[in-house]
């Protein structure tokens, strides 16, 4: 992986990734929820008890959606994909405390280095996108992902939505939610600058549609949502 600037990466600095497993959880209210409900979604999806393969870009941090996906689901494998350093290893120790590293292919870079292999059954692009600047870099991410899935597949999508200035309702509470974990008024004002920092989520939930379905995926479902977060699943279209 070169070490070229890019910002959706170099925010995950050693910094954020020793701080990310605590102040994830409070950046989304219902971090956990959310991961234990992808995991169901994608069972519901593909049923339990079978093996597959899913791909899993931007596993940085805590790894929760493959903590969440092996705890139940035993014969699912996993493949993590992440270009920041930190924030893999981070994700890499989780894994190891409990014995999911034999299950898990460990990649650090993103989807434009990895190598060709066997298309996948499933994939989650979890917390990405809102980071990715500009039109082109979601749809190509997006794209990829659609290349890497097998027809049918299902893609867990989850991110914030909406520009956080053209709601200033959600904006205030999100800072109060900082307020009710501790924070100081100087806290919240630091903690949310680091999060709108370089930040550029899709305009709507039916600009997520659209950017879904220009990549080849059918109409999301959304399951899941907390002030701008929202979490969805589409399926790649059979052609
Ligand atoms: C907010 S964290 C989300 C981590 C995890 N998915 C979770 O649910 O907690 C975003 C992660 O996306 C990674 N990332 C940034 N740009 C990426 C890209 N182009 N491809 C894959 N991952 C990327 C960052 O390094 C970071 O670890």
């Amino acid at each position: 992986m070169p070490n070229s600037p890019n910002p959706s990466v170099d925010k995950f600095d050693a910094s954020r990734a020793d701080e990310y497993a605590q102040q994830s959880r409070i950046a989304l209210a219902g971090y956990d929820a959310c991961h234990d409900l992808l995991a169901c979604m994608l069972a519901a999806h593909l049923g339990s008890g079978q093996p597959a393969r899913i791909l899993v870009v931007g596993a940085g941090g805590t790894a929760q959606e493959i903590l969440a996906c092996a705890a139940l689901e035993p014969l699912w494998q996993f493949c993590a994909v992440d270009p920041s350093a930190a924030m893999l290893e981070l994700a890499v120790s989780q894994l190891q405390a409990r014995d999911l590293l034999e299950r898990t292919d460990v990649h650090l870079g993103t989807l434009d280095d990895l190598a060709e292999g066997e298309a996948y059954d499933a994939a989650t692009l979890v917390g990405v996108l809102h980071h990715l600047p500009g039109e082109a870099a979601k749809q190509k991410i997006l794209a990829q992902l659609a290349q890497r899935l097998k027809p049918g597949a299902p893609l867990i999508l989850a991110g914030n939505q909406q520009p956080y200035a053209s709601h200033p309702l959600l904006l205030a509470a999100w800072g109060q939610r900082w307020r009710q974990q501790g924070a100081s008024a100087e806290q919240v004002q630091a903690k949310l600058g680091k999060i709108l920092q370089g930040a550029d989520p899709p305009a709507s939930e039916a600009a997520i549609a659209q950017l879904l379905a220009d990549a080849g995926f059918g109409a999301p479902t959304r399951f899941f949502s907390s002030l701008f977060w929202g979490a969805w699943l589409a399926e790649r279209n059979v052609d």
